[in-house]
């Protein structure tokens, strides 16, 4: 495997270009337009920048990681890659559209692999020219931090696909855990039942947002309380996954809380709109209730 295309240059999408190219894979990555992927680049050579300057990394490496991504125009010049990833938005049919334009390039070899947090991998093949060759590969955020990833097996995809990506893993210097196929995959289908239930717990006035994240941060030793963690990965996500695991299991024990439905319907859908269970306008967040 030589060069790795990654579609969708947003939070995710950068940093799965940034540690594949620090990898030493050669990366070409796209965005709906040149000017997204290119503003996704130049994320990365501020996240590279950071890590030079904290003595992380050496200015050389970084250099050279930067030079290894190419940005281009859409997911048709991807016609090289020996793997595509795809970290485009959360939305079924924008994800279809793409494997639809870059099935129509790629080898009878490459591989076509999705980040998504939720939506079903074999239901996902269906859109792509080979099952077989087609995977869920699921990175956690931030990207260059997080030691993860989950490989999400469809009905249809082979042994090779399956070995190549863990292949693609070990080079990234991260562990590989293998789930099947079902709602949420391991780690949403854990973690998004708590950060719901913290939801219900503030829309029931057990405690306040300050509160409930303090409690499970310093009583639960989590980096961060999962109100501000909702609101890191977007309550518009967790909405979207919570239903995916509602709807996919049928159980009501994962009904999403009327609060986070609420946040959703105000547009506060965490820190990339500037406010959620906090206002990120100033200096330190500040909870909004
Ligand atoms: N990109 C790259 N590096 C970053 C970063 C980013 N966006 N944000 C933080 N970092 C690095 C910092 O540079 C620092 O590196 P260093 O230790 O080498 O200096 C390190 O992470 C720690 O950062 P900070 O000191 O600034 O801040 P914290 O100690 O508060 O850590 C955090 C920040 C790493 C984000 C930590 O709070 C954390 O691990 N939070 C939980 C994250 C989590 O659970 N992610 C998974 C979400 S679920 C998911 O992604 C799945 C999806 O499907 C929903």
């Amino acid at each position: 495997m030589h060069t790795v295309g990654v579609i969708g240059a947003g939070q995710m999408g950068a940093g799965i270009a940034q540690v594949t190219a620090q990898a030493g894979y050669r990366v070409l990555l796209a965005d709906v337009s040149k000017e997204r992927a290119d503003a996704g680049k130049s994320g990365i050579a501020r996240q590279l920048a950071r890590a030079v300057e904290k003595g992380k990394l050496d200015a050389a490496a970084a250099d050279q990681a930067l030079a290894k991504i190419e940005t281009i125009d859409g997911p048709a010049g991807m016609a090289k890659c020996d793997l595509i990833i795809e970290a485009a938005t959360e939305r079924e049919e924008i994800k279809r559209a793409i494997f639809a334009e870059v099935g129509k390039v790629m080898t009878t070899s490459a591989i076509l692999a999705s980040n998504t947090s939720s939506i079903p991998i074999t239901r996902l093949a269906q859109a792509s020219p080979d099952p077989a060759r087609f995977i869920g590969v699921h990175f956690f955020n931030p990207v260059p931090v997080m030691g993860l990833i989950e490989i999400i097996v469809g009905l249809a995809t082979s042994n090779a696909t399956v070995a190549a990506i863990e292949a693609y893993a070990a080079a990234l210097g991260k562990q590989v855990v293998r789930a099947n196929d079902a709602p949420g995959f391991i780690v949403n289908r854990v973690l998004m039942p708590m950060l719901n239930e913290a939801c219900f717990a503030l829309g029931e006035g057990v405690a306040t947002i300050k509160d409930i994240d303090l409690a499970c941060q310093l009583g639960l030793n989590h980096p961060m309380g999962p109100l501000t963690l909702a609101d890191f990965i977007g309550l518009d996500t967790c909405l979207e996954i919570t239903r995916v695991l509602f709807e996919g299991t049928g159980d009501p024990k994962f009904r999403p809380a009327p609060v986070l439905v609420k946040y959703v319907e105000a547009g506060w859908f965490g820190r990339k709109t500037g406010r959620g269970f906090y206002d990120y306008s100033g200096a330190e967040p500040v909870p909004t209730r």
